[in-house]
């Protein structure tokens, strides 16, 4: 029933949105795909349906959607001209996601606008993706044999290994592989890309980038935020599950991984999945040797008194859910063995900052028996990811004049400086690479299974070791003592972040 018309001619694009009516359609989605439209990088007789339960008309839907736009497009003035474009034939569709009805509305629709290219979003709270993967395999929607059919699949994917690994079943019994986009949207973001254009288009740092010369990799996740309205989520979410097993162990991969046999989606992903393997696993007392927990108090984020996390509405006064972690990692392979990847990240910390910092090691030999300012690490290269993407590496320089001392000088290099303008929103590359097929900075099956049997490892380690209460740290400090103390047991120190924004 879907042969009667020819893709060539039509060449339409459906971009169905489930939970069409949610935060996430109107504050990152919508805004991507409307740059995408502004700068010309949408396919021809692209079509939003929304699809979710509220009792909206079409109508609602597209002012609703226009207002999101209109307040979070990265660019001002909006131009009604593409706003219009993209949403003048928006259609939604009120259901419930577990009736088949909304479904068949869906393939209705599809068929009598002669729709070649469906792209499925799941932008719903994530107990529901299951639900609609069955409900569209089980509905005429996978007839559609026209031109392509894909499903892009927010985070959180899966709570555990075992969750991840229903939910990936479910997925894979409706979908190939190759139909399938994960999103972390750190992969999005311009400057993680960069970390390998840095590697390997540069010859001159890969050599060092071994256990011959680093001694360790710190990588921090800073965030200023409290956990805000989601404490329902974070409750049993957890840095652990909201920014370690994602963002974080993508990061480490990119920084840790060998070089690509050439840069496609197959080639870097089959890199990654290496070194989320790689990863020593950890049993249980070595989980609580090598991870730290804290949880944050009342105290002041830039001069304003925010609430500690037991305060904020919805979080159990014997919540035990760490809103900050720091652990000890180790890359068993060749290239890493022995190097220490101490990573942190938090909420309510004084910055708002990601970087990763690869510490080298010493000189063999101290030659210079002078004042040394630079200290015992005098040589970092930081990949500053955010907010000021840049790259500096800091060295040893003689001070000038007749004393005899060693002070700390830097080479800076500041994208912003260098290039001009602001890096593009994460959601508007990989909405152009779902769009175009391109699922390089997507995350494969296989990577998902990898990072989850890691950090199920670190889980299983804290509930057979359960505390009553985690060490505490004033809103607006880097962490409780304990969290220096965890790295400093190996003689190593934290970086002191030098963004103080
Ligand atoms: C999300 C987490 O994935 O990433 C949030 O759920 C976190 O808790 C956010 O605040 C951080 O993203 P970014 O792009 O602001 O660094």
């Amino acid at each position: 029933m879907f042969e009667e018309f020819s893709c060539q001619e039509t060449g339409s694009t459906a971009f169905v949105i489930f939970g069409a009516t949610g935060d996430l359609t109107r504050r990152k989605l919508m805004p991507a795909i409307y740059e995408l439209a502004a700068t010309n990088r949408l396919p021809d007789q692209f079509q939003v349906v929304g699809f979710a339960r509220r009792d909206w008309t079409n109508e609602v839907l597209i002012q609703n959607l226009t207002e999101g736009i209109n307040q979070f497009a990265r660019e001002k003035p909006v131009d009604a001209k593409f706003v219009n474009r993209i949403l003048a034939n928006a259609v939604y569709i009120s259901s419930d996601f577990n009736r088949s009805d909304g479904y068949e509305e869906l393939a209705r629709l599809i068929r009598e606008r002669q729709i070649c290219n469906v792209m499925y979003y799941l932008a719903t709270p994530p107990d529901e993706y299951e639900v609609i993967i069955d409900q569209i395999g089980r509905s005429s929607l996978m007839e559609m044999k026209k031109g392509w059919v894909r499903i892009v699949i927010e985070k959180p994917y899966g709570r555990d290994l075992e969750s991840a690994e229903r939910l990936d079943e479910a997925v894979h019994r409706v979908f190939q592989e190759n139909q399938v986009f994960r999103i972390d949207h750190y992969l999005g973001k311009e400057t993680v890309q960069n970390i390998l254009v840095f590697r390997f288009a540069n010859g001159i740092f890969e050599p060092l980038w071994n256990n011959h010369y680093v001694d360790h990799v710190q990588i921090t996740v800073a965030e200023k935020n409290g956990v805000g309205t989601r404490t329902g989520y974070y409750e049993s979410a957890g840095v652990i599950r909201d920014i370690f097993q994602n963002h974080l162990l993508q990061l480490l991969s990119l920084t840790a991984m060998e070089a690509p046999v050439a840069f496609n989606d197959k080639s870097v992903r089959d890199e990654k999945v290496k070194i989320l393997r790689s990863l020593r696993p950890m049993k249980d007392a070595d989980v609580l040797s090598n991870t730290y927990r804290a949880q944050y108090a009342s105290g002041l984020i830039d001069g304003q008194r925010v609430p500690g996390y037991k305060d904020e509405s919805g979080v159990s006064s014997g919540s035990t859910t760490e809103t900050y972690l720091a652990a000890r990692l180790y890359v068993d392979n060749w290239r890493w063995a022995g190097v220490p990847f101490y990573v942190r990240s938090g909420k309510r910390l004084p910055s708002f900052l990601t970087e990763i910092a690869i510490q080298f090691k010493q000189v063999p030999l101290p030659l210079f028996n002078w004042q040394n300012m630079a200290g015992d690490a005098p040589n970092v290269l930081v990949l500053n990811l955010q907010p000021d993407e840049g790259i500096t590496l800091t060295f040893g320089a003689k001070l000038p004049g007749p004393v005899n001392q060693i002070a700390p000088a830097r080479m800076e290099f500041n994208y912003r400086k260098a290039f001009g303008g602001n890096p593009p929103e994460a959601y508007v590359r990989l909405l152009q690479d779902s769009l175009a097929g391109d699922a390089t900075l997507f995350t494969r099956s296989d990577e998902v299974t990898a990072a989850w049997m890691f950090t199920s490892s670190i889980l299983k380690g804290w509930k057979n070791n359960p505390v009553k209460n985690l060490p505490v740290y004033e809103a607006g400090t880097w962490g409780p003592p304990g969290a220096d103390e965890f790295i400093h047991t190996n003689g190593r120190r934290w970086r002191e972040p030098e963004v103080a924004a």
